[in-house]
């Protein structure tokens, strides 16, 4: 019997559904359940063929367990070694080498010394930084947000220089990015599972929490679809996640990637809605069970993005980037959870002018 645990922290209605729903299927030696780990030695399986990971990017302990089960043979979802050497500002980096675009970023030092650290650790680094650069390149307003970040914690809207002091100062030795605010007409959310399965959700994040997918706005263009999942492709077959979302602003009709590290994103029924939980639960225990059955024990069962494939083969890092995403559009199953504009009958007459930004 192959067993594909999930292990989770305080969500609520994923993991039991996706658990019900693998056991549902009935596939021939494939069971479910909850991970349950009562001892953790070197070296040791746990017993599973998949896990699928929610929390480890909240608990160091279950992340070191993840990667002692991965050099057993579990299939991991996502890849515990990836995840943590990834963040948000080498996510960026890879957006441009990728052409997909992404807002001005740049990386700050922490505010504060890290603990065990004094002056003497950063005779590398100018003092002060190079400032006037810095805001000229991103410009104002921006955002704030850490490095490493996730469920919008010590995000900060910053106005101007004296409220980016003042802001900066809180954020004590939390690596900050410092980036161009993409006012924004339009905001995606897109799960994309197996780096082939996309799902494209129209969302307002300045609503509340719990109205955020009722966006009120006119359904989104074939052409704008077409472009964000092709992005959504890309940037996850690049990163290697197995189940991650991207977030878009849309300004002037361009997608700009805003946030594409959520390697444990939200799948709560009351904050994406019945439709798109349905979805996640479907795709992701299918997705699990060719997994499992794709298991081999004592082998590399993880999933490694081109990123890192073509960088180990000595190989352009970026250079297969657009084909890859390209061949997947056609082969991957693409599922929006929106409706597409009704496509007009004529072509709309061109603009007189181009208007410039
Ligand atoms: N550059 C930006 N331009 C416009 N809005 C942004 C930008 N960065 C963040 N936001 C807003 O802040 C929210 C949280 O930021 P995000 O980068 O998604 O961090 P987290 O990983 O904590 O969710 C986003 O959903 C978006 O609404
Ligand atoms: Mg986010």
């Amino acid at each position: 019997m192959k067993k594909i645990g999930i292990l989770f922290g305080q969500e609520n209605s994923f993991p039991q559904a996706f658990v019900d729903r693998i056991n549902q299927k009935a596939e021939k030696n494939i069971s479910a359940e909850f991970v349950r780990i009562d001892k953790m030695m070197q070296g040791e399986p746990l017993g599973y063929s998949v896990i699928v990971d929610r929390i480890s990017q909240d608990v160091p302990f279950y992340r070191a367990s993840l990667k002692n089960a991965a050099i057993t043979g579990t299939a991991v979802i996502n890849n515990p070694f990836w995840w943590s050497a990834d963040e948000k500002f080498f996510n960026n980096a890879l957006a441009v080498k990728l052409g997909v675009p992404v807002p001005k970023t740049v990386l700050l030092p922490s505010k504060d010394h890290p603990s065990s650290t004094s002056d003497r650790s950063f005779r590398n680094l100018a003092f002060p930084l190079n400032w006037d650069a810095i805001f000229d390149y991103v410009g104002f307003p921006a955002y704030m947000k850490p490095f490493d970040g996730g469920g919008w914690r010590d995000v900060y809207k910053i106005s101007d220089k004296d409220d980016l002091w003042e802001k900066f100062a809180e954020t004590k030795q939390l690596v900050m990015l410092l980036q161009e605010e993409i006012i924004f007409d339009d905001y995606f959310r897109c799960y994309c599972i197996g780096g082939k399965h996309v799902r494209i959700m129209q969302y307002e994040p300045r609503n509340p929490h719990h109205l955020r997918y009722e966006h009120g706005k006119a359904p989104a263009s074939k052409k704008m679809l077409d472009t964000i999942t092709k992005y959504v492709l890309q940037l996850n077959q690049y990163l290697g996640y197995d189940f991650n979302t991207v977030e878009f602003a849309v300004r002037d009709g361009i997608p700009y990637a805003i946030d594409f590290c959520n390697p444990a994103p939200d799948a709560e029924v009351t904050s994406v809605g019945q439709d798109n939980f349905e979805w996640v639960v479907e795709t992701a225990a299918s997705y699990a069970i060719q997994r499992a059955k794709a298991q081999k024990d004592d082998r590399d069962n993880l999933t490694w993005g081109e990123f890192v494939k073509t960088g180990a083969a000595g190989k352009p890092l970026i250079a297969a980037a657009a084909k890859t995403a390209k061949a997947d559009v056609s082969a991957g199953k693409v599922d929006h959870a929106i409706k597409e504009e009704a496509k007009p009958k004529k072509k709309p007459a061109a603009p007189k002018k181009a208007v410039k930004k």
